[in-house]
């Protein structure tokens, strides 16, 4: 075989492993996004099922009062008249509080709905300040009373980005933080826009990371949480889905003892990119 000939076959060969080691990493992120998602998923069952216990409870009454209702009618009498009048009011405040019971449920199923596209290519310009409050509907249920979470979102333009993985990133982030608070503490997400980038931070009043530790929490399978807790992948991916995937860059700022600053950046429309990136 001619040199020419072996080259054009090593360069075949490398493309291979490189279209291979990019299925292999595409596959881990989905495999991180939905374990972290199992993991919550105790809590968001949860969060679901309180609401629907209470309009499967206050459906029990509404049937009941319809019956009564239906009886009453039937009656010429004028108590039976006002007595009709007291079901109804009851079936109206039931069904007022059937509507916040089903807005409950719509919410989270929006928040799961964000992480269940799987058109990954797509860019599309979207409002981060609503994709973070709904990332955040699935951490609710888990931090519940322990963690307060605050938003302090500015008034961002829409950005160009693939929205289903930057929400992974959020998730990822929130979800560190909380791990990351024994006992009750609080996390606040910040959005501001920095010239043609967003910002987001999100901090947190947990323990901080050790400054020998700082170096590492970027690498895939670094991690200080127990087995079945964390894979050390969270923020490798993460750094990937900023930087290679949306150009941006993500860092962040500690102090043991008082609490974690991540740092994120975006730019708001992504560069064209030719064909061979
Ligand atoms: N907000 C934070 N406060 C304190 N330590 C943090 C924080 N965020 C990350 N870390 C540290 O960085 C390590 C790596 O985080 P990463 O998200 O990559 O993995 P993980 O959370 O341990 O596991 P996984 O994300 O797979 O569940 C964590 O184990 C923890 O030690
Ligand atoms: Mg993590």
């Amino acid at each position: 075989m001619s040199q020419d000939a072996e080259l054009q076959e090593a360069r075949e060969q490398i493309e291979e492993l490189r279209k291979q080691l990019e299925t292999a990493a595409a596959k881990i992120t989905d495999e991180h996004k939905l374990a972290q998602i199992g993991r919550l998923l105790a809590s968001i069952v949860h969060e679901i099922n309180t609401p629907i216990g209470s309009i499967l409870s206050n459906n029990q009454v509404v049937a009941r009062s319809l019956e009564l209702l239906q009886k009453a009618l039937a009656s010429p009498q004028p108590a039976a008249l006002e007595k009709a009048k007291e079901i109804v009011e009851t079936c109206l405040s039931l069904t007022a509080i059937d509507k916040i019971a089903c807005e409950r449920i719509s919410e989270v199923i929006r928040g799961l709905k964000t992480f269940s596209r799987v058109d990954s290519t797509e860019l599309r310009k979207v409002d981060l300040n609503e994709q973070i409050q709904n990332t955040l509907k699935l951490t609710h249920g888990e931090f519940r009373r322990r963690i307060v979470v605050e938003t302090d979102f500015g008034d961002i333009p829409p950005v160009e980005c693939h929205p289903h993985i930057l929400n992974q990133v959020f998730l990822n982030i929130v979800v560190n933080a909380g791990q990351a608070i024994e006992g009750e503490g609080k996390i606040v997400i910040r959005t501001r826009r920095e010239g043609d980038c967003v910002h987001i931070s999100i901090s947190d009043t947990g323990r901080g990371i050790r400054p020998e530790d700082g170096p590492k929490i970027f690498a895939g399978g670094f991690t200080t949480k127990a087995v079945g807790v964390g894979t050390g992948l969270g923020l490798s991916i993460s750094r990937k889905i900023i930087e290679e995937t949306h150009r941006g860059t993500i860092d962040f700022e500690s102090q043991v003892g008082v609490g974690t600053t991540f740092h994120i950046r975006i730019p708001i429309e992504q560069e064209r990119r030719t064909g061979a990136d």
